[in-house]
């Protein structure tokens, strides 16, 4: 769907990271955390829109938040655009997270990495919702670009890791995991982050039944058309088949797609 999302609030939570919130009839079909927007950049040169995971989605108020860092000159714009000036939007799109199978008093483990960490504070709040035990590990480079730790602490419990040790353990989130899986166990495991975070939880959880990976990649017409978003399929020794990460993610089981 195609819409128009309204910009209530724009504010910077640390340095070129900067959270939108928005408002407008598409919020009603925002359903699936994991789903993402596809804007357009008011910027005739800028033709590709941009995806952007659903950090947030409220319908009581019919708003919802995203969260971006600026990358390039299309984020750059975003982050000039104030209260009141129109978003179009494509979306939701993508698959989102699976919690239908999640249960009262499961334990779910949530494992973010840095503008990863958005979509999975929507994810958090539903598997909550489901009763379910949230254990959140988080990992930053620097206390200085970590963001919204207390919202997640709202929700269970959280451990931070920094590259540098200025916030938590120091040390990748792998490591983290690592010594909390010498006493625990988890029922559901879902994770969003920079490609070494998600080859760790792809690899340490491969052969768990219920653990997910949102994938990213460059993306065109984000709707399944133009195929700009394929990765392998892990296992092919063809090398022909592949996944569009549009509409065939960008959440995927462990094991599914080959990590490029
Ligand atoms: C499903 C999905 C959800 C996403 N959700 C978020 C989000 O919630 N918050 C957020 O900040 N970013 C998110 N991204 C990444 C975001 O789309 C890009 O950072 C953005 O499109 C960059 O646009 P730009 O015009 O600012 O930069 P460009 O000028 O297009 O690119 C600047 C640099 O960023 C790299 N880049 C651009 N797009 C991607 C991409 N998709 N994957 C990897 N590298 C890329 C380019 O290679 C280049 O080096 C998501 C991407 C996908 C595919
Ligand atoms: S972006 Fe066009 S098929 Fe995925």
């Amino acid at each position: 769907m195609q819409g128009k999302l309204t910009i209530l609030e724009q504010r910077e939570l640390a340095a070129n990271i900067f959270e939108m919130t928005l408002t407008g009839r598409l919020v009603r079909k925002m359903t699936t955390s994991g789903q993402f927007l596809n804007i357009k950049i008011p910027q005739n040169e800028l033709l590709l829109r941009r995806p952007i995971s659903l950090h947030e989605i409220n319908h009581e108020d019919e708003t919802c938040k995203i969260i971006y860092r600026i990358e390039g000159s299309g984020t750059q714009i975003l982050s000039t655009m104030a209260a009141g000036a129109v978003l179009d939007a494509l979306g939701p799109l993508g698959n989102g997270f699976d919690i239908s199978e999640i249960k009262a008093n499961e334990e779910v483990l949530i494992v973010g990495g840095g503008i990863g960490t958005p979509p999975l504070y929507q994810l958090a709040r539903e598997v909550k919702r489901k009763g379910a035990k949230v254990t959140v590990v988080l990992g930053f480079a620097s206390k200085a670009v970590s963001f919204h730790i207390d919202k997640f602490k709202a929700l269970g419990d959280v451990l931070v890791s920094t590259d540098d040790g200025s916030l938590g353990s120091m040390g990748h989130v792998g490591l983290v995991i690592d010594k909390l899986l010498k006493t625990q166990q988890f029922d559901a495991v879902y994770a969003c982050g920079a490609k070494g975070l998600l080859k760790y939880v792809d690899e340490r959880f491969r052969a768990h039944p219920r653990a997910y990976i949102s994938v990213e990649a460059r993306m065109a017409c984000g709707i399944g058309a133009c195929y700009a978003c394929v990765c392998p399929v892990y296992g092919d020794n063809t090398g022909t088949q592949t996944l569009k990460v549009c509409d065939q993610g960008p959440i995927f089981a462990t094991g599914k797609v080959v990590l490029v």
